[in-house]
């Protein structure tokens, strides 16, 4: 299924550079950023602010089904607003949410809630998206496809210099593992490896790589 405007997909592991570089060449080609991992993370903190266990998929399912969830643009990027709230950076990026949100990205109908969501945004005009299964399952037929990785010790070493107690491998477990759109390497995109290079480096082999016309 083709889509109005050009989707530039960007998956990768945890703490790999995905958001900064997503960030970054969104800016450069003036298309709107979608961080698809706060809409996870907004999701959870409305899990954990109800008072459920994460891991209770029965209760996850019912709880989530009644947030009202919404993305709406500033600055080029997309926010995520629960029941109005604009989430901060301080509440998606918490112990409690880093600890809590794999659980609450296996639960299919929260995924097939935020899935819908995301393909909306199309009507935004031109983006850049990043997460876990945008060039695999929300808009597979992009011919945009990029896979950022990087090695598991940079990977941990970035995200502690960020100041976050975050298990990065545990995560990266659970999204691998999981039943329902777990993290793959997309069909057909490109790979690029930024463990020894730098952000602009890589930004660089994003740009080159695609063939916006
Ligand atoms: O920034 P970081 O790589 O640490 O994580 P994130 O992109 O903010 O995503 C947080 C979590 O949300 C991931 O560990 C996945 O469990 C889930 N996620 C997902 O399942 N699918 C997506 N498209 C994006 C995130
Ligand atoms: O979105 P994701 O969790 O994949 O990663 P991020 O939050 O964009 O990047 C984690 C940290 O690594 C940030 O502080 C980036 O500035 C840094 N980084 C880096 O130093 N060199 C790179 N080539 C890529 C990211």
């Amino acid at each position: 299924m083709s889509t109005p405007h050009p989707v530039i997909t960007i998956d990768g592991p945890a703490a790999s550079g995905k958001s900064s570089i997503a960030r970054l060449v969104a800016q450069r080609l003036g298309f709107t950023y979608v961080n698809t991992g706060n809409m996870y993370r907004a999701m959870t903190w409305a899990v954990l602010q109800a008072g459920v266990d994460p891991q209770d998929a029965e209760a996850v399912r019912a709880t989530a089904a009644s947030v009202v969830i919404e993305s709406p643009v500033a600055e080029g990027k997309t926010q995520v607003c629960i029941a109005g709230h604009a989430l901060t950076d301080a509440e998606l990026n918490s112990d409690p949410v880093n600890r809590a949100v794999s659980h609450i990205a296996r639960v299919v109908e929260v995924r097939e809630r935020l899935v819908a969501a995301q393909r909306a945004l199309i009507a935004i005009g031109p983006l850049v998206m990043e997460g876990r299964d945008i060039g695999s399952v929300v808009f597979p037929d992009s011919p945009h496809k990029i896979y950022i990785d990087a090695s598991e010790d940079v990977r941990a070493s970035r995200r502690s210099a960020q100041g976050h107690a975050d298990q990065v491998a545990e995560r990266d477990r659970l999204d691998k593992q999981r039943k329902a759109s777990p993290l793959v390497i997309p069909e057909g995109a490109r790979v690029i490896d930024n463990s020894h290079i730098t952000l602009e480096q890589a930004v660089e082999q994003v740009i080159v790589t695609l063939k916006l016309s």
